[in-house]
């Protein structure tokens, strides 16, 4: 008898349903952007290797607030996990700002070969005294100028642009030195201000540029690529310190999976979205290599002080991953 009841009682046990631990995502951009992209390649992953333990529940467009508010949230354990750009973790992590010094990555390889080498990997670790946990680079391919102003050719198209930076002192810095009236502004702000005229201008990859349809209050577009923008796949540490071994290693693997299709996309919005941005009235000048030399030369006296800031060694290492 007291067989049947303990084998009875480990049947309750084993049918009894399992709450799902619900993750909370919240990402700047809609969710056919590369962030939706990256975080539903994460939820797949992570659903395949861990059946129903976990359930997502999206937050795009900022959903939760800026990029800094849903950071602020995932350290004080409110918001579970997020995608967010470098500009904005520099903010966190002072070192990250070394990615956004103007044309230091030569192009999306020599970026890939960075952050999934031994210098990403060292900065990705420098999150966790921040109060985050760092799971993996992911991508927004290479930032280009929008405008109303007019086509960008000369470092002295740019003279008193309004441009919104991301608040990041580095490209506030170097917009600065080129002439321009930086204004940082979190991106919540940006289509209206845009919309009212508040700024000329703003500079995003075409990930973000055709994601946010940037062509409806937007008239010129120069892809001059100026700085490659990453982002970084973050958990909170109230999520990731209570995981198990297997549950840590699903979601590492979960994130790899969304760096792929990160990437993916941007390789396909890089081919597509010029055309696209053309097809929609958009007007599209593409920098000469003669061109981007007058704006590197421009940016010598920051230059400086970016290795100042950073260390020489830092940005050699960098510049030397081949
Ligand atoms: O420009 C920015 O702030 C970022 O690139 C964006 C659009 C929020 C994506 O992280």
């Amino acid at each position: 008898m007291k067989h049947v009841f303990a084998a009875a009682l480990l049947c309750a046990a084993v049918a009894a349903p399992s709450f799902a631990q619900e993750i909370k995502i919240g990402y700047a951009l809609a969710e056919d952007s590369h962030y939706g992209a990256g975080a539903k390649a994460f939820e797949a992953s992570l659903k395949e290797s861990l059946g129903d333990q976990f359930s997502f529940r999206h937050f795009p467009s900022s959903g939760l607030g800026g990029e800094r508010e849903v950071l602020e949230g995932l350290q004080l354990g409110t918001v579970e996990m997020t995608i967010a750009s470098d500009g904005t973790l520099t903010n966190f992590v002072p070192e990250v700002g070394v990615l956004g010094v103007p044309f230091l990555l030569r192009d999306k390889d020599h970026a890939r070969k960075v952050l999934d080498g031994e210098i990403g990997q060292e900065m990705l670790a420098k999150f966790e005294p921040a109060g985050l946990h760092a799971l993996a680079w992911g991508e927004q391919g290479f930032r280009h100028i929008t405008s109303n102003r007019g086509a960008v050719e000369a470092p002295s198209d740019l003279n008193g642009l309004k441009i919104r930076t991301m608040e990041n002192p580095v490209h506030i810095e170097a917009f600065r030195a080129l002439g321009a009236a930086p204004t940082p502004m979190a991106w919540p702000e940006v289509i209206g201000a845009l919309e009212q005229g508040a700024i000329d201008g703003q500079e995003n990859p075409l990930s973000v540029i055709v994601s946010a349809k940037l062509n409806e209050v937007q008239k010129y577009l120069t892809l001059d690529g100026h700085v490659y923008s990453s982002t970084i796949i973050l958990v909170s540490p109230a999520l990731w310190n209570g995981l198990d071994d297997a549950q840590k290693a699903a979601f590492e693997k979960a994130a790899k999976d969304a760096v792929v299709a990160m990437r993916a996309y941007v390789d396909e919005v890089d081919a597509s979205g010029v055309a696209a941005m053309k097809d929609a009235g958009m007007q599209v000048n593409e920098l000469s290599p003669e061109q981007k030399a007058a704006f590197r030369e421009a940016l010598a006296g920051p230059y400086q002080q970016y290795e100042a800031q950073f260390g020489k060694e830092l940005m050699d290492r960098i510049q030397a991953v081949e």
